[in-house]
């Protein structure tokens, strides 16, 4: 039997219980040398992390009123039921240091300081991310943690800080691994549940030593953009990378895109295929105006159950024709496989996905549609989808 599905989705509100034990590595209070055979585990973002992120929209235009209107969006709109945590501040809300050295918020824009702002989002039940940089200056040219990483380290816990995500611009004679371990191990020797998101653009290949220095997460790339092109060349970057992601330990493709310009179908399109890459779901657009239809692409509950599959198990690319390709990733428990056929052409196109090729027995498979959150029944062998160009179509198969 064939047939062909259609993308729709709709909104729908899911609770995911994120199982973040986080333990003090005995060893923690000794780190000064760093040595790499000291554990910097966490386990937090046992599934990958699901938030929003100050830049993508914003930019430099950041205040303390834009980022407690993104809490009180998040916290109303169902974004918090359907997974969603951390309000993430980027680069631009540091001023100066005082002083003794101590990091503090710029005055004109954070008045209230960050632990204000901190209490504020925990007061909605979401958490609180901040950003900095490995060099003594952010990519903006305000002050970051270089020469300054334990006592950093320490503010961001008397804060209230979840989240820290730290840049590598102007690090220039630093050593990326030693300077990440550096700020894992004084995250952990604060004793605060932060977790770690490592950025140098992938440049280092951080999918090989990233757990090491105690990041939860790690870019694979250099920046996003709202362009289809942009997002489809990042997930061709991704195509061996999925052996080096699991719990606690993700590759981070850069935020979504979605409702920031692309057409609901590229929103969509980025949407599943970040789920199939056990990507970190970072919103980047404004929370506080937006359409319906991009909410309900935020909050689709099976593309999100997908990205939050307890396994961590990533997913890649399986099969291609043409200007059409295949991907997918194994799901926990049954022999279910999610799965995304892309359309990266200028015209609509045929593909049949075959189990052989999800690495599931040939025989009768049931199929389900993850937008439209509808069964399409059981097929044998194959299944031929349909699907318009700049689009994708989500299903999971498992096998009967
Ligand atoms: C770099 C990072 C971005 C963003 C900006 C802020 O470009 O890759 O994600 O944090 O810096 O300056």
């Amino acid at each position: 039997m064939s047939g062909s599905v259609t993308a729709r989705g709709r909104r729908l509100a899911i609770i995911f219980l994120a199982a973040s034990t986080f333990t003090l590595t005995p060893a923690s209070a000794q780190l000064a040398g760093f040595s790499s055979r000291v554990s910097l585990e966490n386990n937090l973002a046992q599934t990958p992390p699901m938030g929003w992120n100050s830049w993508y929209h914003f930019a430099w235009t950041i205040n303390e009123s834009i980022i407690r209107e993104q809490a009180d969006a998040m916290a109303s709109n169902g974004m918090m039921e359907a997974g969603y945590q951390y309000i993430n501040i980027d680069d631009c809300w540091q001023g100066k240091r005082d002083a003794k050295g101590n990091i503090q918020s710029d005055p004109q824009t954070f008045p209230s300081g960050i632990k204000a702002l901190a209490d504020y989002v925990h007061s909605k039940g979401l958490k609180l991310g901040l950003y900095t940089d490995a060099g003594r200056v952010t990519c903006e040219g305000r002050p970051g943690s270089g020469g300054h990483v334990e006592q950093d380290a320490q503010t961001y816990a008397q804060w209230g800080v979840d989240y820290l995500k730290e840049d590598w611009c102007h690090t220039s004679g630093l050593n990326p691994k030693v300077a990440y371990r550096e700020m894992g191990a004084a995250l952990i020797n604060t004793g605060r549940p932060i977790v770690f998101s490592l950025c140098d653009w992938g440049v280092e290949s951080p999918w090989l030593w990233g757990a090491a220095t105690g990041a939860n997460l790690w870019r694979t790339t250099g920046d996003t953009s709202n362009k289809f092109s942009k997002i489809l060349a990042i997930l061709h970057g991704q195509i061996k990378l999925a052996p080096y992601a699991g719990p606690s330990h993700w590759n981070d493709p850069d935020g979504l895109e979605v409702g920031n310009g692309m057409s609901q179908a590229e929103d969509r399109a980025q949407f599943s295929l970040w789920a199939i890459l056990a990507a970190p779901l970072i919103a980047g657009n404004d929370l506080s105006n937006m359409s319906q239809e991009t909410l309900e692409t935020l909050t689709a509950p099976e593309v999100i159950a997908v990205d939050q599959d307890p396994a961590g198990i990533e997913g890649t690319k399986v099969q291609e024709k043409g200007q059409l390709e295949v991907w997918s990733r194994p799901l926990q428990g049954k022999n279910a496989r999610a799965v995304v056929i892309l359309n990266r052409g200028l015209r609509y196109g045929v593909i049949a996905v075959n189990w052989r090729d999800l690495g599931l027995a040939p025989g009768a498979a049931a199929v389900r549609d993850l937008w439209e959150q509808k069964d399409l029944g059981s097929y044998e062998n194959s299944i031929d989808v349909g699907v318009d160009s700049y689009s994708a179509l989500m299903i999971k198969v498992v096998e009967n």
